[in-house]
């Protein structure tokens, strides 16, 4: 039998409008999974929609605002029935708001906490009751290596991205015994839109600290989520899965 399907499960990916986010999306319709595409930018998501639909695929847009605490039990429940029970939940919408220590705004360390680290524990709340009910359930959530190793000018990114561990942690310790995991991804530097466009010399800086002498593919990490995902995953959990060439060991 084929290993990493995911036929029958329903999936929710944070952050489905493009980079690593659209290659998760992509990567779990592709295994069969009905994917609910969900993010600020609802155009972009309709979009992809069509096109993995286009593909033999089912697939979901749904506008959701991770800074929107309040708002997002009720964007949660304003899910067709038939997409409403959600077995795989990647935590993976991201925010920057980089500057250095010293000059960092009370604001600017906000908007990135409530982005990535409250959006993320209250939709991981709101879809975990369903997980446990039913006995199953995935929640990947995307870090950073910067949340292990930190970086200069990302304190408040390294914080959300450290505190997305510690929460995966707990929470696959409380959900286990229902057959829910938790685990995290932490990319490295990724081939995006944002890395293209910096200068070279900065590329080659960046570079020379990755073992693997290369940025990581989207794609790569989204070959990581589709395994935790999985059945074949079922006793891993907990764990913080690095995809980073090396640059953190
Ligand atoms: N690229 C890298 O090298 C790298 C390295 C390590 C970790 N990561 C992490 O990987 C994840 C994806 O990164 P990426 O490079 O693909 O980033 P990206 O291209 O900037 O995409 C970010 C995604 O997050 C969504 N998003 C932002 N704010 C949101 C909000 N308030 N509510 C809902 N969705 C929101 C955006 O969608 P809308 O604009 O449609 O809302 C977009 O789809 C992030 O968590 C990032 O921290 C990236």
């Amino acid at each position: 039998m084929e290993m990493f399907r995911l036929d029958g499960r329903t999936a929710l990916v944070t952050g489905a409008s493009q980079g690593i986010g659209e290659a998760i999306a992509r990567r779990l319709a592709a295994q069969g999974a009905r994917v609910i595409l969900a993010s600020r930018n609802e155009g972009r998501l309709a979009a992809l929609a069509s096109e993995i639909e286009a593909g033999g695929g089912r697939a979901l847009a749904h506008r959701l605002d991770l800074a929107s605490a309040e708002e997002l039990p009720e964007r949660l429940k304003a899910l067709p029935d038939d997409w409403a029970e959600v077995g795989i939940l990647v935590n993976n919408a991201g925010v920057t708001a980089d500057g250095l220590l010293a000059r960092m705004s009370l604001e600017q360390w906000q908007r990135v906490i409530d982005t990535n680290l409250t959006g993320t524990f209250v939709v991981t709340r709101e879809l975990s009751r369903g997980m446990m009910r039913r006995r199953h359930g995935r929640i990947v959530s995307i870090s950073s290596v910067v949340g292990l190793m930190g970086n200069a000018g990302q304190a408040n990114y390294a914080a959300a991205k450290a505190g997305l561990i510690g929460f995966t942690k707990s929470v696959a310790r409380e959900l286990a015994s229902r057959n829910v995991t938790a685990n995290v991804v932490a990319p490295g530097f990724v081939e995006t839109a944002m890395t293209g466009a910096l200068a070279e010399t900065t590329r080659a800086r960046m570079l020379a600290d990755i073992p693997s002498g290369r940025f990581g593919l989207a794609d790569e990490m989204a070959a990581a989520v589709v395994y935790l995902a999985s059945d074949e995953a079922a006793y891993v959990t907990g764990q913080v899965i690095n995809v980073s060439g090396g640059l953190y060991i």
